[in-house]
């Protein structure tokens, strides 16, 4: 509060950090995102978080995991694989949303992890974390973090609820893990490791609905892989997608797939 380490973002931060379209870009130099979510038993998440990805900046979207058909029947632009070995390079990954917690789903993850790439980790992705002995994997690797938890699964990998005070349960997170952490909810926030932490004034309670965590991961992996440092991605995804959800909400009750449409008219009203 007033301190320096506090910002609110404003639309302004986005418009400077949004990477420009030149006239000679191509799709690699976009970017490729790649995202490993989703399972048979909830394709849904891998078809919404796609759909974040799609909508962000990136050239290309690539998918590893069980719910390919039902990614390339909604996303026929999509490149599927089956495993997250088998996709050929990327420049950020998405993993978690709708993975599931067994043993493939752990393999997968330890994939993602293994590349020398920035990553998102949300829901099933966070709940491995925790049972899995991966946190210290986490520590040492050198390439960008961004954790995505909601409330509960802050409680889980930290042992304590957020409490009151969200933004230094975020910066306590983000330090013990070396993650940027983009806690979730009502009042959503950004902390970095090096304690930095950012308010975002976009929510909207029309977000509070199942699958719309989904596509922010999605986007987030976007900004990512388009180059965004961790932080600015993780702020301006929040922002974007708080927009997004407004922007939704003009047209009556709000489900998960019209976020991932209305980013692209927000996202359009970047100069
Ligand atoms: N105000 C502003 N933003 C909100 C609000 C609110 N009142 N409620 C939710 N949001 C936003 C969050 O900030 C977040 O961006 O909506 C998104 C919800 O994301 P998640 O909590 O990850 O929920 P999601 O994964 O989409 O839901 C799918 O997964 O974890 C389970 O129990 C969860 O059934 C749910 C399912
Ligand atoms: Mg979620």
């Amino acid at each position: 509060r007033g301190s320096p380490a506090l910002r609110v973002t404003e639309w302004s931060d986005i418009v400077d950090w949004w990477p420009r379209l030149g006239a000679a870009s191509e799709k690699y130099t976009r970017g490729v995102v790649g995202v490993a979510t989703g399972s048979a038993t909830y394709p849904g998440a891998a078809v919404l978080s796609v759909g974040g990805a799609l909508a962000g900046p990136t050239g290309l979207v690539r998918y590893a995991g069980s719910a390919r058909a039902e990614v390339v029947h909604q996303h026929p632009s999509v490149i599927a694989t089956d495993r997250v070995a088998d996709a050929g390079r990327v420049q950020a990954w998405v993993c978690g949303s709708g993975l599931g917690t067994g043993e493939e789903a752990a393999g997968e993850l330890r994939a993602v992890l293994a590349a020398p790439v920035p990553v998102v980790l949300d829901a099933d992705a966070l709940t491995l974390l925790v049972d899995g002995s991966l946190a210290d994997r986490l520590r040492k690797r050198d390439a960008p973090i961004v954790v995505t938890p909601h409330d509960r699964e802050f409680t889980r990998l930290c042992g304590e609820m957020p409490g009151a005070d969200r933004v230094s349960a975020a910066l306590r997170l983000a330090a013990w893990m070396n993650a940027v952490v983009l806690l979730k909810g009502d009042r959503t926030v950004v902390g970095t490791p090096n304690g930095r932490a950012y308010v975002n004034p976009t929510g909207t309670p029309a977000l509070a609905t199942g699958g719309t965590g989904d596509v922010l991961a999605g986007l987030l992996g976007s900004l990512l892989a388009a180059g965004l440092p961790a932080d600015r991605a993780a702020v301006a995804a929040a922002y974007l997608h708080g927009l997004a959800g407004r922007e939704a909400a003009r047209g009556g009750p709000v489900t998960a797939p019209d976020v991932a449409v209305a980013l692209r008219p927000v996202l359009s009203r970047l100069p």
